[in-house]
Order: C-alpha cells, then structure tokens, then sequence
C-alpha cells in the first residue's frame, strides 16, 4: 500500500513539475498560440497581415452597419472573420479598390449572423443604461464577436438579480466564468519579505515589482513617464487601486522597487494624488527627486524567456483586432499572453461602481495574471520577440479574462507621455 502511495506521489510531482516546466520553457506567445518557439516568427506574419486586412475591413463594413455584426481574426484558422446578416451586400466589399486585387481575399471569411452592428450597439447601450440603474457588482459586459452577442458576465455568489432579469430583455449572454487551468506562479506565497536597502546599481524595469510602503501590498511597474509640459518631472505609472483610495493618506503614500530576483526594495517616491486614482484606476509615482531616477529604463522585465530576457519597448500601440494577441509583464505571474476578448466594454466593482472602455484579454479557461500584476504593462509585439509596442496596464482579472486600461487613456487624462528609448 505504502509503495502505491509513493508512485502516486511521484507521478503528482511529475505532472507538476511537467505543467510547470510547460509554463516556463516556451515563450509565452508560442504558449497562448499553441505553436513552438521556431514558429513564432511566421505567425506573427500571419497576423500582421490578418490584422491589416481586418484595418482595411473594419472601415468598409461600417458603411453598411445594418448588414454586418463586426469582425475578429483567428491566427490559427488564418482568417478574419465577418460576421454578415445580408450577404447580398458582400460583393460590394470584395470589389472594393482597397481588396479586389489583392490576395487578401484568401484570408477572409464572410460567416452568418444574426445581429448587426447596429444592433449590437442599441443593445449594448440599454444595459448599458440598466447598469446605471441597478449598479451590478463586480460584472463585466461586452461585445463577443464570435458569438455575435452582448456578453455579461457574473458571479453566481453576488446577487444582481435584479439587473440580470432586466438585461434579459436584450437576449445577452450570460457567463459565470470559471478557471480550469489556474496559474503556478500564482499560488505562491511570498516566501522571504522584502527589507528596504539602497541599492543603486539595479535597472528598474517593467513588469517589476512594486510595493506601497503602508499597505505592504504589491503591484507591478507600467512604464516611465514625462510630464507634457515639464520634462523634469518623471513619474512611474501603475494602478490607481495600489494606493489606498479615498483616504487622508492617498498621495503620501511611499512606494518601493521589488525586482523579480532580489528581495531588497528601494523607495522610489510617493502617488500623486489625482481623481484619476479612482476615475480611472491609474496612478504616478513622483520619481523627479529620486536616486533610483536614473536606474529607469524604457525595457520590460521577461526573464522566463532563454533568448529575450530584456524586451524594447518602442511606442505605444492602439489594439484594433479582436483575437490579435497582446501579453503582460507583472511582478506575481511575470509574462503571460491572451487573445483581445472586448474592446469598448462595462465594467462594474465590488461596489458597483462601473468603468468604461476597459480592454479584455485572455485565453479561455487559463489564469493569465493574479494579484500582485496590477499596473504591470500591457504590450504586443511588433515584427519579432524582442520589440514590443505599450498597449497600457493590467488591472485586474475576472476568471479567465484579465481586464486593461489602454494607454490612450493614460497618457491623455493624465497629461503625460512615454519616455522612449534613446537611440
Ligand atoms: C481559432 O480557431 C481554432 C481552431 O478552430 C480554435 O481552437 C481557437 O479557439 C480559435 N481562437 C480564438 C482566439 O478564438
Ligand atoms: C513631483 O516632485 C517634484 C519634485 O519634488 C515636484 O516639484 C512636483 O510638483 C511633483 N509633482 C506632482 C504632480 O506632485
């Protein structure tokens, strides 16, 4: 019996070892599309050149809004989809200037639907209205493009009842989201507390960590920042919820660097107080007078990676293709990737207070990212595995979708710009 028990354990730790040598071998791109790292590069031709005909579509399709219910590329199939209710109305996009000699044809699959654009936005704007009204907790609602469909997601042990049974009117999809592949990395305590040293020779990176010196919560570095008007002034950008909210202390709170190998912080300096904490759930962090100003760099912190452990961050980069990648560097589940899920989305907190336009990444029934990754950034790569474009930073996660606030948003409500890399 005894020696059953051992093999049994043995196989356990087997698979374990197997699942997390899985999560940490390949890249994690290469990972979310299911595909070895030798084949990265022709996928990611693939979907550069998807995600430009779905540019040249998208344009196309809203002149006819009543006809069509939108678009979404799939990498693997290599395709993009249109969903069309009048099919009647396709030759008049396939004989457009911008596609009818091209080969791009090839690459695009017009499929039935039922809803348009149109109606889709009527519908997303009346619960829209009713989230007003009967302000849900901790919901998420979007446009699901493969389904064709108002997609609200809940959680079964909050009670929006009444919500629910109003939106019904609508004939929304409703999702209890569930995780079937939770995250390694996730389930980890911290092993060693950090003690606060100077250390003056490290990098400070995206993607690290960062702890609030109060609260001895953590989170994760975005991105370096200026002001627009006063290059002098430096800031770091993470969440807004990393501060204490609403409170006498929020904007004297202190924040410290973690790196991802070091249990040593370093205090940077303090969250600027701003609505923008709360509004948005962004934050600064008033770096002009610290010591640690000049360790930034415009890089972000993939160390799991053999051949990229240091990725460039160029510019940023605006997501426009639904099932185009994007992935995030954070200090808890370091780089993992997902698949934009909702773009222009509703999203509610615990206290029932909504947010809009949020983006949705994530790859079905997988954890992508957990406490500790908020304010890490938000990126997708541009021609190879070493440069990447700023799409904004990670806020939080509602089962197998991680939520993002685009950069966009950031730069313009908080009237600052990305510090890019000196050539
Ligand atoms: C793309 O298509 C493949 C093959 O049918 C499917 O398994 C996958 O889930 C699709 N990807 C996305 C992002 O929907
Ligand atoms: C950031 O710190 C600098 C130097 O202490 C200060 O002059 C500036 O006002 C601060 N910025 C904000 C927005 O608080």
């Amino acid at each position: 019996m005894r020696s059953i028990y051992f093999l049994l354990n043995l196989l356990l730790l087997f698979f374990i070892f197997n699942k997390l040598s899985l999560v940490y071998t390949k890249e994690a791109l290469a990972e979310l599309w299911d595909v070895e790292d030798s084949e990265l590069l022709d996928f990611f031709a693939i979907e550069k050149k998807l995600i430009t005909i779905d540019k040249i579509l998208q344009p196309l399709i809203k002149e006819h809004i009543l006809s069509f219910g939108g678009t979404y590329i799939n990498v693997t199939k290599k395709q993009v989809f249109v969903n069309t209710v009048d099919h009647s109305v396709v030759p008049i996009i396939t004989n457009s200037a911008e596609l009818i000699h091209t080969d791009y044809l090839n690459f695009i699959t017009f499929v039935t639907a039922s809803n348009s654009l149109v109606t889709l936005a009527d519908r997303f704007l009346k619960i829209y209205n009713l989230i007003k009204q009967f302000k849900p907790k901790s919901i998420q609602c979007y446009i699901n493009m493969e389904l064709n469909n108002i997609v609200i997601r809940h959680s079964q042990t909050i009670n929006n009842n009444e919500f629910l049974n109003s939106a019904r009117e609508y004939n929304p999809i409703f999702i209890q989201p569930s995780v079937n592949f939770p995250h390694p990395r996730c389930k980890e305590g911290i092993t060693q507390f950090p003690i606060l040293r100077r250390n003056l020779n490290r990098k400070i990176l995206s993607g690290e960590g960062l702890m609030n010196l109060f609260k001895r919560e953590e989170c994760s570095v975005g991105f370096w920042a200026r002001d627009n008007n006063n290059e002098e002034l430096n800031y770091i950008v993470t969440a807004g919820h990393c501060s204490i909210k609403r409170s006498r202390l929020a904007g004297t709170e202190n924040f410290a660097h973690i790196s991802w190998d070091s249990p040593k912080l370093n205090r940077l300096g303090q969250m600027v107080d701003s609505d923008k904490i709360d509004r948005y759930d962004f934050g600064l962090i008033n770096i002009t007078d610290s010591i640690y100003l000049q360790s930034m760099t415009t890089l972000i912190r993939n160390t799991d990676s053999k051949s990229f452990a240091e990725l460039i961050m160029e510019d940023g980069i605006e997501m426009t293709s639904y099932g185009s990648h994007v992935c995030k560097s954070g200090w808890r589940s370091h780089v993992t990737c997902g698949y934009i899920k909702g773009l222009g989305t509703i999203t509610t907190d615990s206290k029932g207070r909504a947010f809009k336009d949020r983006i949705y990444y994530g790859k079905s029934a997988f954890q992508i990212s957990c406490a500790g990754d908020s304010g890490g950034s938000v990126y997708s790569y541009l021609q190879d595995l070493e440069t990447v474009g700023l799409s904004g930073i990670h806020l939080g996660r509602f089962g197998d979708f991680s939520e993002f606030l685009p950069l966009n948003i950031i730069l313009s409500k908080g009237k600052i710009k990305l510090v890019r890399p000196s050539h």
